[in-house]
């Protein structure tokens, strides 16, 4: 692996632990105003350093980010369909020269595998890896779900690993059952969404479960920032993935912040 790339990603996944606490804030680009993203700058600004890395669109890094932030930047590059169209209707929104020039350290895109306009969503990230990968860009694939998919490990197995064989970096796919098994069958890094907002004992749990069974790590949003305490939530997710925290000591290490 070329020095670009391997740096890049050492940006994202910390050597240290080998694992990566992502932020995710890129909602708004089909939800709009999301709860807890509203004001995005308001938010999320006490959050970012506490953030391995921030998965955002670039409207948002634009006008809502320090520049001078230490924190790597992943950047949603995919889009298209808000949440009143075919979500699956996604296409390459922001150009590579773009995220060259916002010193971004990956590109995330999704694929809707097994839903409608699924073989163009694929293509379009091999054509995405094409570019990315002149520059030394890793990809992010997203495993997007339909609302009528079945998330479980077979599934998930087979859009994590489509996304590995079309040249994707890293995968971002969601929590299941026997996730170890999504794990095993994907060579690249996998790192896991959060989903719907859950009870934070349960999202840590979640994370434990998830680290243990081999993800590198969260690209995590609602359940950080629609918590009553963000900033206790990603303290506690960052002792669980990076520390291998136990989900009472995470939990205590929330409820303090809390306090
Ligand atoms: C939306 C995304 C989000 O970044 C991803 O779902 C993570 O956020 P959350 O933890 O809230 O699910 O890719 O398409």
């Amino acid at each position: 692996m070329d020095f670009g790339m391997k740096n890049r990603l050492s940006r994202i996944i910390k050597p240290k632990t080998g694992k990566t606490v992502m932020l995710a804030v890129d909602h708004g680009y089909f939800q709009g105003p999301t709860t807890g993203l509203r004001d995005i700058k308001k938010t999320i600004s006490p959050l970012v350093s506490h953030a391995d890395c921030l998965f955002i669109t670039r409207g948002m890094l634009r006008t809502s980010i320090n520049p001078g932030t230490e924190t790597a930047i992943c950047l949603r590059v995919s889009g298209g369909p808000s949440i009143l169209g075919e979500l699956s209707n996604e296409d390459i929104t922001t150009s590579m020269e773009e995220a060259l020039r916002l010193n971004a350290s990956g590109v995330g895109m999704s694929i809707f595998v097994g839903q409608e306009n699924e073989d163009r969503t694929i293509s379009n990230l091999g054509r995405l890896v094409n570019i990315a990968e002149r520059y030394n860009m890793p990809v992010l694939a997203i495993t997007a779900i339909g609302r009528d998919m079945a998330r479980d490990a077979r599934y998930l197995g087979l859009a994590c690993r489509i996304a590995a064989e079309t040249g994707a970096r890293m995968v971002k796919t969601y929590y299941c059952e026997d996730f170890y098994k999504v794990v095993e069958g994907c060579p690249v890094p996998v790192v896991m969404a959060g989903g719907k907002k859950i009870p934070e004992k349960e999202a840590l749990q979640m994370t434990a479960n998830a680290v243990k069974e081999g993800a590198s790590g969260v690209d995590m949003g609602r359940n950080i920032f629609q918590s009553d305490s963000p900033i206790g939530m990603i303290k506690a997710i960052k002792a669980v993935v990076h520390r291998g925290a136990s989900v009472d000591e995470a939990y205590e290490i929330y409820n303090k912040s809390k306090k």
